[in-house]
């Protein structure tokens, strides 16, 4: 792939020559997904450290007519973060400062790059917590997790990312900076651009830094993994944890055949003797010790078939592995379909049939994972032995879902992979309202023009 010399050129000036990367080996990771189901080709990887770097960039792009995908830690799953046609990769990853944690307010500036696990380390050392946490944590980072609204593991509690955002500062296509990080939590002036900007890929324009409220930090947390030996009890002992358990923080769902896979690929010990159907993790978080009112909620399900308990840190991560181990354990099977999807509640536990015997009829050699975020009715559909390139899978799981009345982008985004199946879910209108949004913020296509929106048909 490559650019018109006056471009590189105009982007060395704008990031210096160190920062324009071009070597295939060295930008390769730049270039392929996370799952290795996409991958590209770009004329360069920039890398600026500063907001006029990014201006600069923006403008260098915007007067050459080229395109640009903002990426941070490239653990995106639709397809969103690499350059699928050619575009300049801009790395957000060296504007990683991190502002004063606010001890009164319970904020924090946070620039693009800096990571989720840093963000949580910075904000425990004040006495805080991020309310957004998620197993690509070491990687994802506070850009990317704001450009795609990202959920997690913990929004039973807090919410997705939206929720924890007081503001942004972000450049837009044609080199304007917007810059909203106050930190008011009340701020009822005109169109919310922040808000708008949380979820929107890499599209409207590039965040630069996010202001985030952080929450209390409980002191005390105790994980347990329940078996059940039918997916509908599990639901509802679900249901019945978000009623009862006021420590709540994380309920995560997965089945036999996952933890199967899990144990083998990634070498874990099984939890328990006996093979059950479906399983489910349950965190319990607070500044008191729960252990109690775990116990007595887990002792009040029914269909408990068998229980492990760990209250110390060592023991509560090697139960998360069982459930967070389920994306690489995977993907070491080959590239997957990864179709990220909310059911309303009552729908779950017919979909979680459905869904298989649908995806096996379409493709008898497939097999189906199903995991995720079970408070949330978040499921993750995992397709594995399938072709990188067969749409039939994602339409035939996306046509359920919407017929189910759920949503076909739960916390991962639309990117490449769910755009020309949007209209499920949204209506001609709110399609033509996206497209309006997007050509007036963006009207020469130079912000992650392939990405969320449909390709446009021509009459
Ligand atoms: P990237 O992958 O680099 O980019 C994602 C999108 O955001 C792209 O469209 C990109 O163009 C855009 N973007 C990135 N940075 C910026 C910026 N500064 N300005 C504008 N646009 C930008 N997601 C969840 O929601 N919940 C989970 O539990 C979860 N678990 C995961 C576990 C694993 C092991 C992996 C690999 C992924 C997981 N994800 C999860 C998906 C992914 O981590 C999130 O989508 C995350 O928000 C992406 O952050 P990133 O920095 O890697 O962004
Ligand atoms: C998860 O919850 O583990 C993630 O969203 C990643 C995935 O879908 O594999
Ligand atoms: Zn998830």
């Amino acid at each position: 792939m490559t650019a018109p010399k006056s471009l590189l050129s105009a982007l060395r000036n704008a990031v210096g020559d160190a920062h324009v990367l071009t070597d295939p080996d060295v930008i390769a990771g730049h270039t392929r997904d996370w799952t290795g189901r996409f991958s590209g080709t770009t004329p360069a990887v920039v890398r600026p450290a500063t907001v006029d770097e990014v201006v600069a960039v923006v403008r260098a792009c915007g007067d050459a007519g080229a395109s640009i995908v903002p990426q941070g830690g490239n653990t995106g799953l639709v397809g969103g973060s690499v350059p699928l046609h050619g575009e300049i990769v801009l790395d957000l990853r060296r504007l990683d400062a991190l502002g004063p944690v606010d001890a009164g307010a319970g904020q924090v500036t946070a620039e693009a790059g800096v990571t989720i696990e840093r963000l949580h380390d910075y904000a425990h050392a004040a006495g805080w917590n991020y309310g957004v946490d998620l197993s690509a944590r070491g990687s994802a980072t506070v850009g990317g997790t704001v450009a795609t609204n990202a959920g997690g593991i913990h929004v039973l509690r807090y919410g997705s990312t939206r929720r924890q955002l007081l503001g942004v500062e972000a450049v837009f296509a044609d080199g304007g900076v917007m810059r909203r990080l106050d930190g008011l939590e009340k701020d009822n002036t005109g169109y919310d651009l922040s808000g708008l900007l949380c979820g929107s890929e890499g599209t409207l324009a590039v965040i630069t830094a996010a202001r985030l409220k952080l929450v209390p930090r409980p002191t005390h947390v105790v994980v347990a993994l329940l078996a059940f030996d039918a997916a509908e009890t599990a639901l509802d002992a679900v249901g019945e944890l978000r009623r009862e358990l006021d420590s709540l923080r994380a309920v995560e769902l997965f089945e036999q055949r996952g933890l199967d896979l899990v144990c083998e690929r990634l070498g874990l010990a099984r939890p328990f003797p006996a093979g059950h159907a479906t399983f489910v993790l349950v965190e319990a978080a607070a500044r008191t010790d729960p252990t109690d009112e775990l116990a007595s909620a887990i002792d009040a399900l029914v269909g408990v078939a068998d229980v492990a308990v760990a209250a110390d840190d060592r023991g509560a991560r090697d139960l998360w592995r069982y459930r967070e181990g389920h994306t690489e354990a995977i993907n070491l099977l080959g590239s997957p379909h990864k179709l990220d999807v909310t059911l309303p509640a009552d729908q779950l536990a017919a979909f979680l049939v459905e869904v298989r015997e649908r995806v096996v009829s379409v493709e008898p050699n497939a097999a189906v994972w199903l995991f995720g975020h079970a408070a949330d009715g978040n499921v993750h559909v995992n397709v594995t032995g399938v072709a990188p390139d067969d749409d039939r899978i994602t339409d035939a799981v996306l046509q359920l879902v919407a017929r189910r009345h759920g949503s076909i982008s739960a916390e991962h985004g639309i990117g490449t992979a769910k755009r020309a199946w949007l209209h499920l879910v949204r209506s001609a209108e709110e399609i033509a309202a996206y497209r309006a949004i997007k050509n007036a913020l963006d009207p020469n296509s130079v912000l992650n023009p392939n990405v969320l929106l449909p390709p446009e048909t021509r009459a």
